[in-house]
């Protein structure tokens, strides 16, 4: 495993803090019952176990656990404020960034715990790419979005090679190969959005992460987003976000509904195959949100 020893731990919970963190997990509480969390077959890219995060005294996930499949569609689905994204953030870290959060519990990426005190998180957000709600490319050309983490890396390999590959695997190259000067910003939305999985793809990333990926796209763009992430599975790890039960069902592999109710906030209700999961959910709150009668 090459992600490196470079940064001090992260802090330690303050006293108060670690008290919440204690009480909040007394064994089972937060927990689905057993049989509506399912192992996934196969190879796993991640393991989370009795994750709990905290955004200053709030908490926003308790006790969470679940394992994602290697080289799968995984979903995250649920209502509004569930913890979806909170939960998609700790994945690579991207939480760290938010000042005032505590994490408990553990988030093992291909047998390493990535918030063990010897991981750099630069290297982890590298592996484990992020595409955002709102396509946000740089204010630059086409071709240099793409080529920026590779210039700021120091790649040496021929560039205008990586710029096209990663355009034609993000299914964009035949719509902009004569236009590579031009603003990324000049491109429509969708394209922007497909312009930005190619920018993570020249990382040369594991697993990409997807924040509800198309919430800003029209059907066609959408479509076209849910074609890449499938071709996108036969060689990374993909975990979306999605309010689109449609999509969630198109896309994915495997689904994990989350809830917050009046009792925990942000807590896994059920996990398992796509098609169980729409077909047979195996818990009462599953099949109320996914009939459309609440969120
Ligand atoms: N940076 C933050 N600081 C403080 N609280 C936050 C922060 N981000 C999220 N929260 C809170 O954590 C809870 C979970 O939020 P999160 O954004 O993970 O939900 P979500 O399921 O992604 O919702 P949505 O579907 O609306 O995007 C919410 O109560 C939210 O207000
Ligand atoms: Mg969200």
């Amino acid at each position: 495993m090459s992600i490196r020893m470079k940064t001090p731990p992260r802090m330690p919970p303050d006293a108060a803090d670690a008290a919440r963190a204690l009480r909040a997990r007394p064994a089972g509480e937060g927990q689905p019952s057993a049989d509506a969390v399912v192992r996934p077959d196969g190879e796993i890219t991640f393991a989370i176990d009795a994750l709990n995060l905290w955004y200053g005294a709030k908490q926003a996930l308790t006790g969470v656990g679940l394992e994602i499949a290697r080289r799968k569609v995984t979903a995250l689905i649920g209502p509004s404020g569930c913890g979806k994204s909170t939960l998609i953030r700790c994945l690579n870290r991207m939480n760290d960034l938010i000042p005032g959060v505590t994490i408990t519990g553990r988030v093992d990426y291909r047998g390493v715990d990535i918030y063990g005190a010897d991981v750099d998180p630069v290297e982890v957000r590298r592996r484990i790419g992020m595409v955002f709600q709102k396509p946000n490319p740089f204010p630059k050309s086409i071709y240099e979005n793409v080529a920026f983490g590779a210039r700021v890396n120091g790649f040496r390999g021929n560039l205008d090679d990586l710029v096209e590959r990663s355009l034609r695997r993000a299914a964009l190259w035949d719509e902009v190969r004569g236009d590579l000067r031009k603003s990324g910003l000049a491109l429509s939305g969708g394209q922007q959005q497909r312009l930005c999985i190619a920018r993570a793809l020249a990382n040369n990333p594991d697993v990409i992460l997807m924040d509800e990926p198309c919430s800003a796209l029209d059907p066609i763009a959408t479509l076209k987003i849910e074609d890449l992430m499938r071709e996108l599975a036969d060689d990374y790890t993909i975990v979306v976000v999605t309010h689109n039960m449609q999509q969630a069902a198109r896309v994915s592999d495997y689904t994990a509904f989350m809830l917050t109710d009046e009792e925990t906030t942000g807590r896994l209700i059920e996990y398992a195959p796509t098609e169980t999961m729409f077909t047979q959910p195996a818990d009462q709150r599953t099949e109320d949100y996914i009939s459309g009668r609440f969120g």
